[in-house]
């Protein structure tokens, strides 16, 4: 069993990755860290809440993440494509004022103190959050046993810019000093979770089996979700589960990846090629060794993947 901190912008494909967790008894959910990315970080933290209420798993703690990228600037919102408040057309009951107010890295830090050597973060969102605690906390941090990150795009379009992932184009300061810096991090970027879907016909599959409240929210948030990716690519097999894609990465699931080492670094100085993720992919190039080379997968098996997610969610 992995014990595992989430760091997410809960967003609907956070969602999908938060339910699987919950879900999964190979996963032990240390805890959540909510900060801005999708939307608001009042508004991720509320939903984080509210998901966890749904659960019955109020248990788990909710640590308020950073409101705005290293840079200082304004973040960019994208309620277009997970709606307003984040979980397309679901409107939490919850008033987000009721939640705004929880920032306390200090229960971080306990929760990795207490599970020393033996804690994964998972960073499904912007990286601000993460490389804040690593600043604050460099020798709590140290005792951190992998960590995962979605973000980046190599040798492929970005989505956020023609070369720039979501992720590390909100915040590519954090996003470089976190690959730069982290030691045992693994990279799940978008060329490979593109390819990570669900079409509609599992997410029916899913909803017939559906039997607790925060799975009955599946299938009206991913059709939700489905019908944003038709408008962005159309014909599209189904919606990308980007997050749900990294998790599954920390959790060892024979055949679902192969990998490359490099080291990659984030542009956060370009004009053009702001947010752009770089590693040596040319033609000779091997695989790095020492404490900052990143493990980077290159491509995922769909097959394993869906029959993996469909078994979880469906039982
Ligand atoms: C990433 O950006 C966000 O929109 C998603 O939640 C995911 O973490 C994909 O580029
Ligand atoms: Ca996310």
């Amino acid at each position: 069993m992995k014990k595992i901190i989430l760091f997410a912008d809960t967003g609907i494909d956070d969602f999908i990755a938060l339910t699987y967790a919950l879900k999964n008894p190979e996963v032990d959910l240390l805890g959540v860290v909510s900060g801005y990315g999708n939307i608001e970080r009042e508004k991720t933290y509320r939903n984080v809440e509210y998901l966890l209420e749904l659960a019955g798993r109020t248990d788990i703690p909710v640590i308020a993440g950073a409101t705005r990228p290293l840079s200082g600037e304004e973040p960019a919102f994208f309620p277009d494509i997970h709606g307003i408040e984040g979980l397309g057309p679901i409107n939490p009951p919850i008033p987000e004022e009721r939640y705004s107010n929880r920032s306390n890295f200090s229960k971080l830090f306990d929760l990795i103190k207490n599970n020393r050597n033996d804690v994964t973060i998972v960073n499904v969102g912007r990286c601000t959050s993460l490389a804040t605690a690593h600043y604050l906390s460099p020798e709590v941090m140290e005792d951190v046993k992998e960590t995962y990150l979605m973000g980046g795009a190599f040798l492929e379009p970005g989505n956020a810019t023609e070369v720039a992932e979501a992720n590390f184009y909100g915040d590519p300061i954090a996003a470089n000093y976190v690959c730069r810096h982290v030691a045992n991090l693994t990279i799940v970027p978008l060329n490979v979770t593109r390819n990570a879907l669900l079409t509609p016909g599992d997410v029916h599959f899913i909803d017939t089996r559906s039997d607790s409240p925060l799975e009955e929210l599946i299938k009206p948030i991913l059709d939700y979700y489905y019908e944003v990716y038709q408008q962005q690519e159309p014909g599209i097999a189904g919606t990308p589960q980007h997050d749900l894609a990294a998790l599954m990465a920390a959790l060892d699931i024979d055949g679902l990846y192969e990998y490359k080492k490099r080291e990659v670094k984030v542009e956060y100085e370009g004009n053009f090629a702001y947010g752009e993720s770089i590693a040596d992919f040319r033609p000779g190039a091997g695989d790095c060794f020492g404490p900052t080379c990143t493990r980077i997968t290159m491509k995922i098996n769909q097959d394993i993947f869906v029959s993996n997610v469909l078994k979880i969610l469906t039982n």
